[in-house]
């Protein structure tokens, strides 16, 4: 059988342990490295672990090294706003810096592609705009500026040393792995459907809406939600995509419906048939009215079709997982 090593940064993380499974399904190997600052150990089920730091340039050749991987998929960062928004230096130390560090090491061991873990959070705040790749990029916090500057990083190397990249900027990623082998785990948690799964089975007080009187029809945020298997597969497509010699591009993953705060709340006492408990808090500093792909680019270019990716799907697979309580030790 054909083999390949891939480095898969952030491999012990919620999506990176999805792609791990995903890419040793297409035949591949995984080689995670990951420093375990919010991924778990657990988690490294479908290949080789490697623990490290993005920023250890000698820990990084020596992988490269050993393994000689064909691409690199670069899931690795910290990525919640809110402590971005307190933290900036964190962020563009960690990210920006690590970022860095890794397309160096990779460039001087030969290995010139890579699949890049980006973020609607590049975007900002465009009032009714439909978001596609060409939508100018105005990040509303450190997190969503260092995404923003990895891409430009990726770009210069494009044209420095030939580096080739698809860059993915994903929309609100939920869900989990329906064989409940990996799923979502985060701590400190941020985000909304593990939130509400918690809240809903009594694992924390209640779930905080951050705002009601946004400028959309029940006053709350609203995203676009992918799961999180169907994200995973457009990222072995685009690994496909950079093997077949196709060159560099940029996507978006989002399904182009937008679902309201409350809304995802309705939908998950639907489908847990459970009260979710929740209160009201105010506006969170650094959070977009309206997040909403409106590009067809992955599915036209890509061939990319999100099969999992209705709310009702992403929160039963997702209450699975939770229901398995793995990593909670
Ligand atoms: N979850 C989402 O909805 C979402 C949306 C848009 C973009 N993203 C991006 O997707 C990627 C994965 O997100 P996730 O939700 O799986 O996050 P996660 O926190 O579960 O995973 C990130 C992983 O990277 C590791 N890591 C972080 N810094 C590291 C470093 N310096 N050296 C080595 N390992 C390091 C962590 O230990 C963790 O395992 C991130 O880049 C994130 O910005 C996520």
């Amino acid at each position: 059988m054909f083999v390949s090593n891939i480095l898969v940064t952030g491999g012990a993380g919620y999506i990176g342990s999805h792609a791990c499974k995903a890419l040793k399904a297409a035949g591949y190997t995984p080689v995670t490295f990951d420093n375990l600052v919010t991924g778990w150990r657990d988690a490294v089920k479908f290949g080789p672990f490697e623990e490290g730091e993005l920023s250890d340039r000698a820990r990084l050749d020596a992988v490269f090294a050993q393994y000689q991987p064909a691409a690199v998929m670069h899931f690795a960062a910290l990525s919640q706003v809110g402590e971005a928004m307190r933290e900036p230096g964190r962020y563009w130390r960690n990210n920006v810096e690590g970022s860095l560090t890794l397309i160096e090491a990779s460039v001087a061991a030969g290995c010139k592609r890579f699949v890049f873990s980006s973020t609607c959070a590049t975007y900002g705040d465009h009032d009714n705009v439909v978001l596609d790749e060409d939508t100018v990029q105005l990040p509303l916090n450190a997190y969503g500026a260092s995404k923003r500057a990895i891409e430009d990083m990726l770009r210069d190397f494009g044209a420095s040393d030939g580096l080739e990249s698809v860059i993915f900027r994903y929309f609100n990623v939920a869900g989990a792995d329906p064989e409940a082998e990996v799923g979502e785990f985060h701590r400190p948690e941020t985000h909304l459907v593990p939130l509400m799964l918690e809240a809903i089975d009594g694992k924390r007080d209640a779930l905080t809406v951050f705002g009601t009187d946004y400028d959309t029809p029940d006053g709350t945020c609203i995203r676009d939600y992918v799961h999180v298997c169907d994200l995973v597969d457009a990222h072995v497509m685009g690994l496909k995509w950079l093997q077949d010699g196709r060159g560099s591009e940029v996507f978006n993953l989002g399904t182009g419906s937008g679902f309201s705060v409350m809304e995802v709340i309705e939908q998950s006492r639907a489908v847990t048939n459970r009260v979710v408990p929740y209160d009201i808090g105010p506006r969170r500093a650094g959070d977009a009215t309206k997040l909403v792909s409106g590009s067809t680019r992955a599915a036209r270019d890509l061939g990319w079709t999100p099969k999992r990716s209705t709310m009702t799907q992403m929160i039963e697979d997702a209450w699975r997982w939770h229901k398995t309580g793995q990593y909670e030790k």
